[in-house]
């Protein structure tokens, strides 16, 4: 075990949420000082993150795995609480539940996307949720998550390897709900042409389950910071041709530190 994890562990995670986050947020202070007094690099490096998600020990992971039935401290409802990663991920779906089963009431089957699907553990909650009245598809630029992706969901969903930052094979208003979950964090100086292209390819719905800086407290601003996530996903999203109907924190957050909302938009 790591020592930063033991601590965490040890130590963080029994204090209050209120101390834990004091601490986190001093420690993050720190790290924030020294990456501008030295000169540190804040800028994600794209190709690093592409590596680092494209790694074999990042993929070996199955959704039926022991490893998703593990403990962790997660925040819900803005208290630290423990749950297994399988949990949390549930949680973190319910929005998107409750916008699939809207429309399903309108509409008997929807053809369904998720950008930056990783080895495709949502996918495969929604096919088990709702079976063939979802017609899935994924991508994702990491080929080895997308392989992983497909062995687990067999014909069940529709994978394809890319960038979101680029123009895609899919069709103008291809699908009825494009969303992601923490992938837009990870390309905050593409984010702008990652809306555009979801806003191309849906007919009207996106969800985004990625951070919200503005609904996180000073703890969960400097770890977005500090991490070079995406904190001005409101601003772009409001520069943008999409109605942003809704922000709210999502219920749960694996990582405490980096806060989950829900952002709900509409293509005009
Ligand atoms: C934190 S993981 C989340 C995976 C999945 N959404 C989940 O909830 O388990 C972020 C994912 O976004 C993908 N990603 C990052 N930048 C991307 C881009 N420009 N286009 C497509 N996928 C991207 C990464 O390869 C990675 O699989």
């Amino acid at each position: 075990m790591r020592l930063a994890q033991f601590i965490d562990e040890q130590i963080f995670y029994r204090l209050p949420t209120g101390v834990y986050f004091f601490f986190h947020f001093l420690s993050l202070l720190v790290l924030f000082l020294r990456r501008v007094v030295f000169g540190g690099v804040l800028r994600r490096d794209k190709s690093k993150s592409h590596k680092e998600y494209n790694d074999t020990k990042q993929v070996h992971d199955t959704f039926d795995s022991p490893y998703q039935q593990n403990i962790l401290m997660g925040l819900y409802k803005g208290k630290l609480t423990k749950m297994t990663y399988r949990q949390a991920r549930e949680v973190s779906l319910r929005p998107l539940y409750k916008m699939i089963e809207d429309r399903l009431k309108k509409q008997k089957k929807l053809k369904v996307i998720e950008i930056g699907c990783g080895a495709g553990f949502n996918l495969i909650l929604l096919h088990r949720k709702f079976g063939d009245r979802l017609q899935l598809y994924g991508m994702d630029y990491a080929g080895r998550r997308v392989q992983r992706a497909k062995e687990q969901l067999g014909g069940h969903a529709n994978l394809h390897t890319g960038s979101i930052t680029e123009q895609t094979k899919y069709g103008e208003n291809e699908f009825d709900i494009v969303f992601s979950s923490h992938c837009l964090e990870q390309i905050p100086h593409y984010l702008p042409c990652a809306i555009r292209e979801m806003a191309r390819i849906t007919k009207k719905d996106i969800m985004l389950m990625e951070p919200a800086f503005s609904l996180a407290n000073p703890a969960q601003k400097l770890y977005l910071i500090v991490s070079d996530f995406v904190t001005v996903m409101k601003e772009v999203l409001e520069e943008s041709d999409l109605k942003l109907r809704s922000i709210h924190p999502n219920a749960v957050s694996p990582n405490p530190l980096n806060k989950s909302g829900v952002f709900i938009l509409e293509k005009a």
